[in-house]
């Protein structure tokens, strides 16, 4: 199968309406080849657990076709640090394992540890953000769960 013909499938498959037929190709499977870290201890989270982990931000119910507002911010309990020598270099908003937009920043103290997409929705979805620390590595928030009215 043509790369662009499953990127298509899986765009249809994961209920995602697109802006236009151009942004098929930015849909790109997620490099899973480095080490995502995850919130492991909820009752006692470690400090980089409170730093990295980002939260995801979006309403649970939108309108079938209608942008909304998802926000994301690293980390869920402490902000991330934005210094010159250790910040946020990267957010990425997905759509199961696939990578549906990302923000860099390619240099730190200047950029806040936070990101805001704009996107629309024709079924109902799940949605994970990643932070990349330029220090610490990769880190996924808790899925959220989008109903498409
Ligand atoms: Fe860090």
């Amino acid at each position: 199968m043509e790369r662009r013909t499953f990127i298509k499938g899986i765009a249809a498959g994961s209920g995602l309406l697109l802006a236009s037929t151009a942004t098929f190709t930015s849909i790109a499977r997620a490099d899973d080849d480095e080490p995502v870290h995850h919130l492991e201890n909820r009752a006692n989270p470690s400090t980089l657990e409170k730093k990295h982990v980002p939260v995801l931000e979006a309403p649970s119910t939108v309108k079938k076709g209608e942008w909304f507002t998802v926000n994301v911010k690293v980390g869920y309990l402490i902000e991330h640090p934005s210094k010159e020598n250790h910040w946020i270099e990267n957010i990425e908003l997905r759509i199961d394992q696939w990578k549906l937009a990302e923000t860099e920043y390619e240099v730190g103290a200047l950029s806040a540890p936070w990101a805001e997409f704009k996107i629309r929705l024709n079924h109902d979805a799940v949605l994970k953000a990643r932070a990349e620390c330029n220090i610490h590595g990769t880190w996924e928030s808790d899925p959220v769960q989008i109903k498409v009215t």
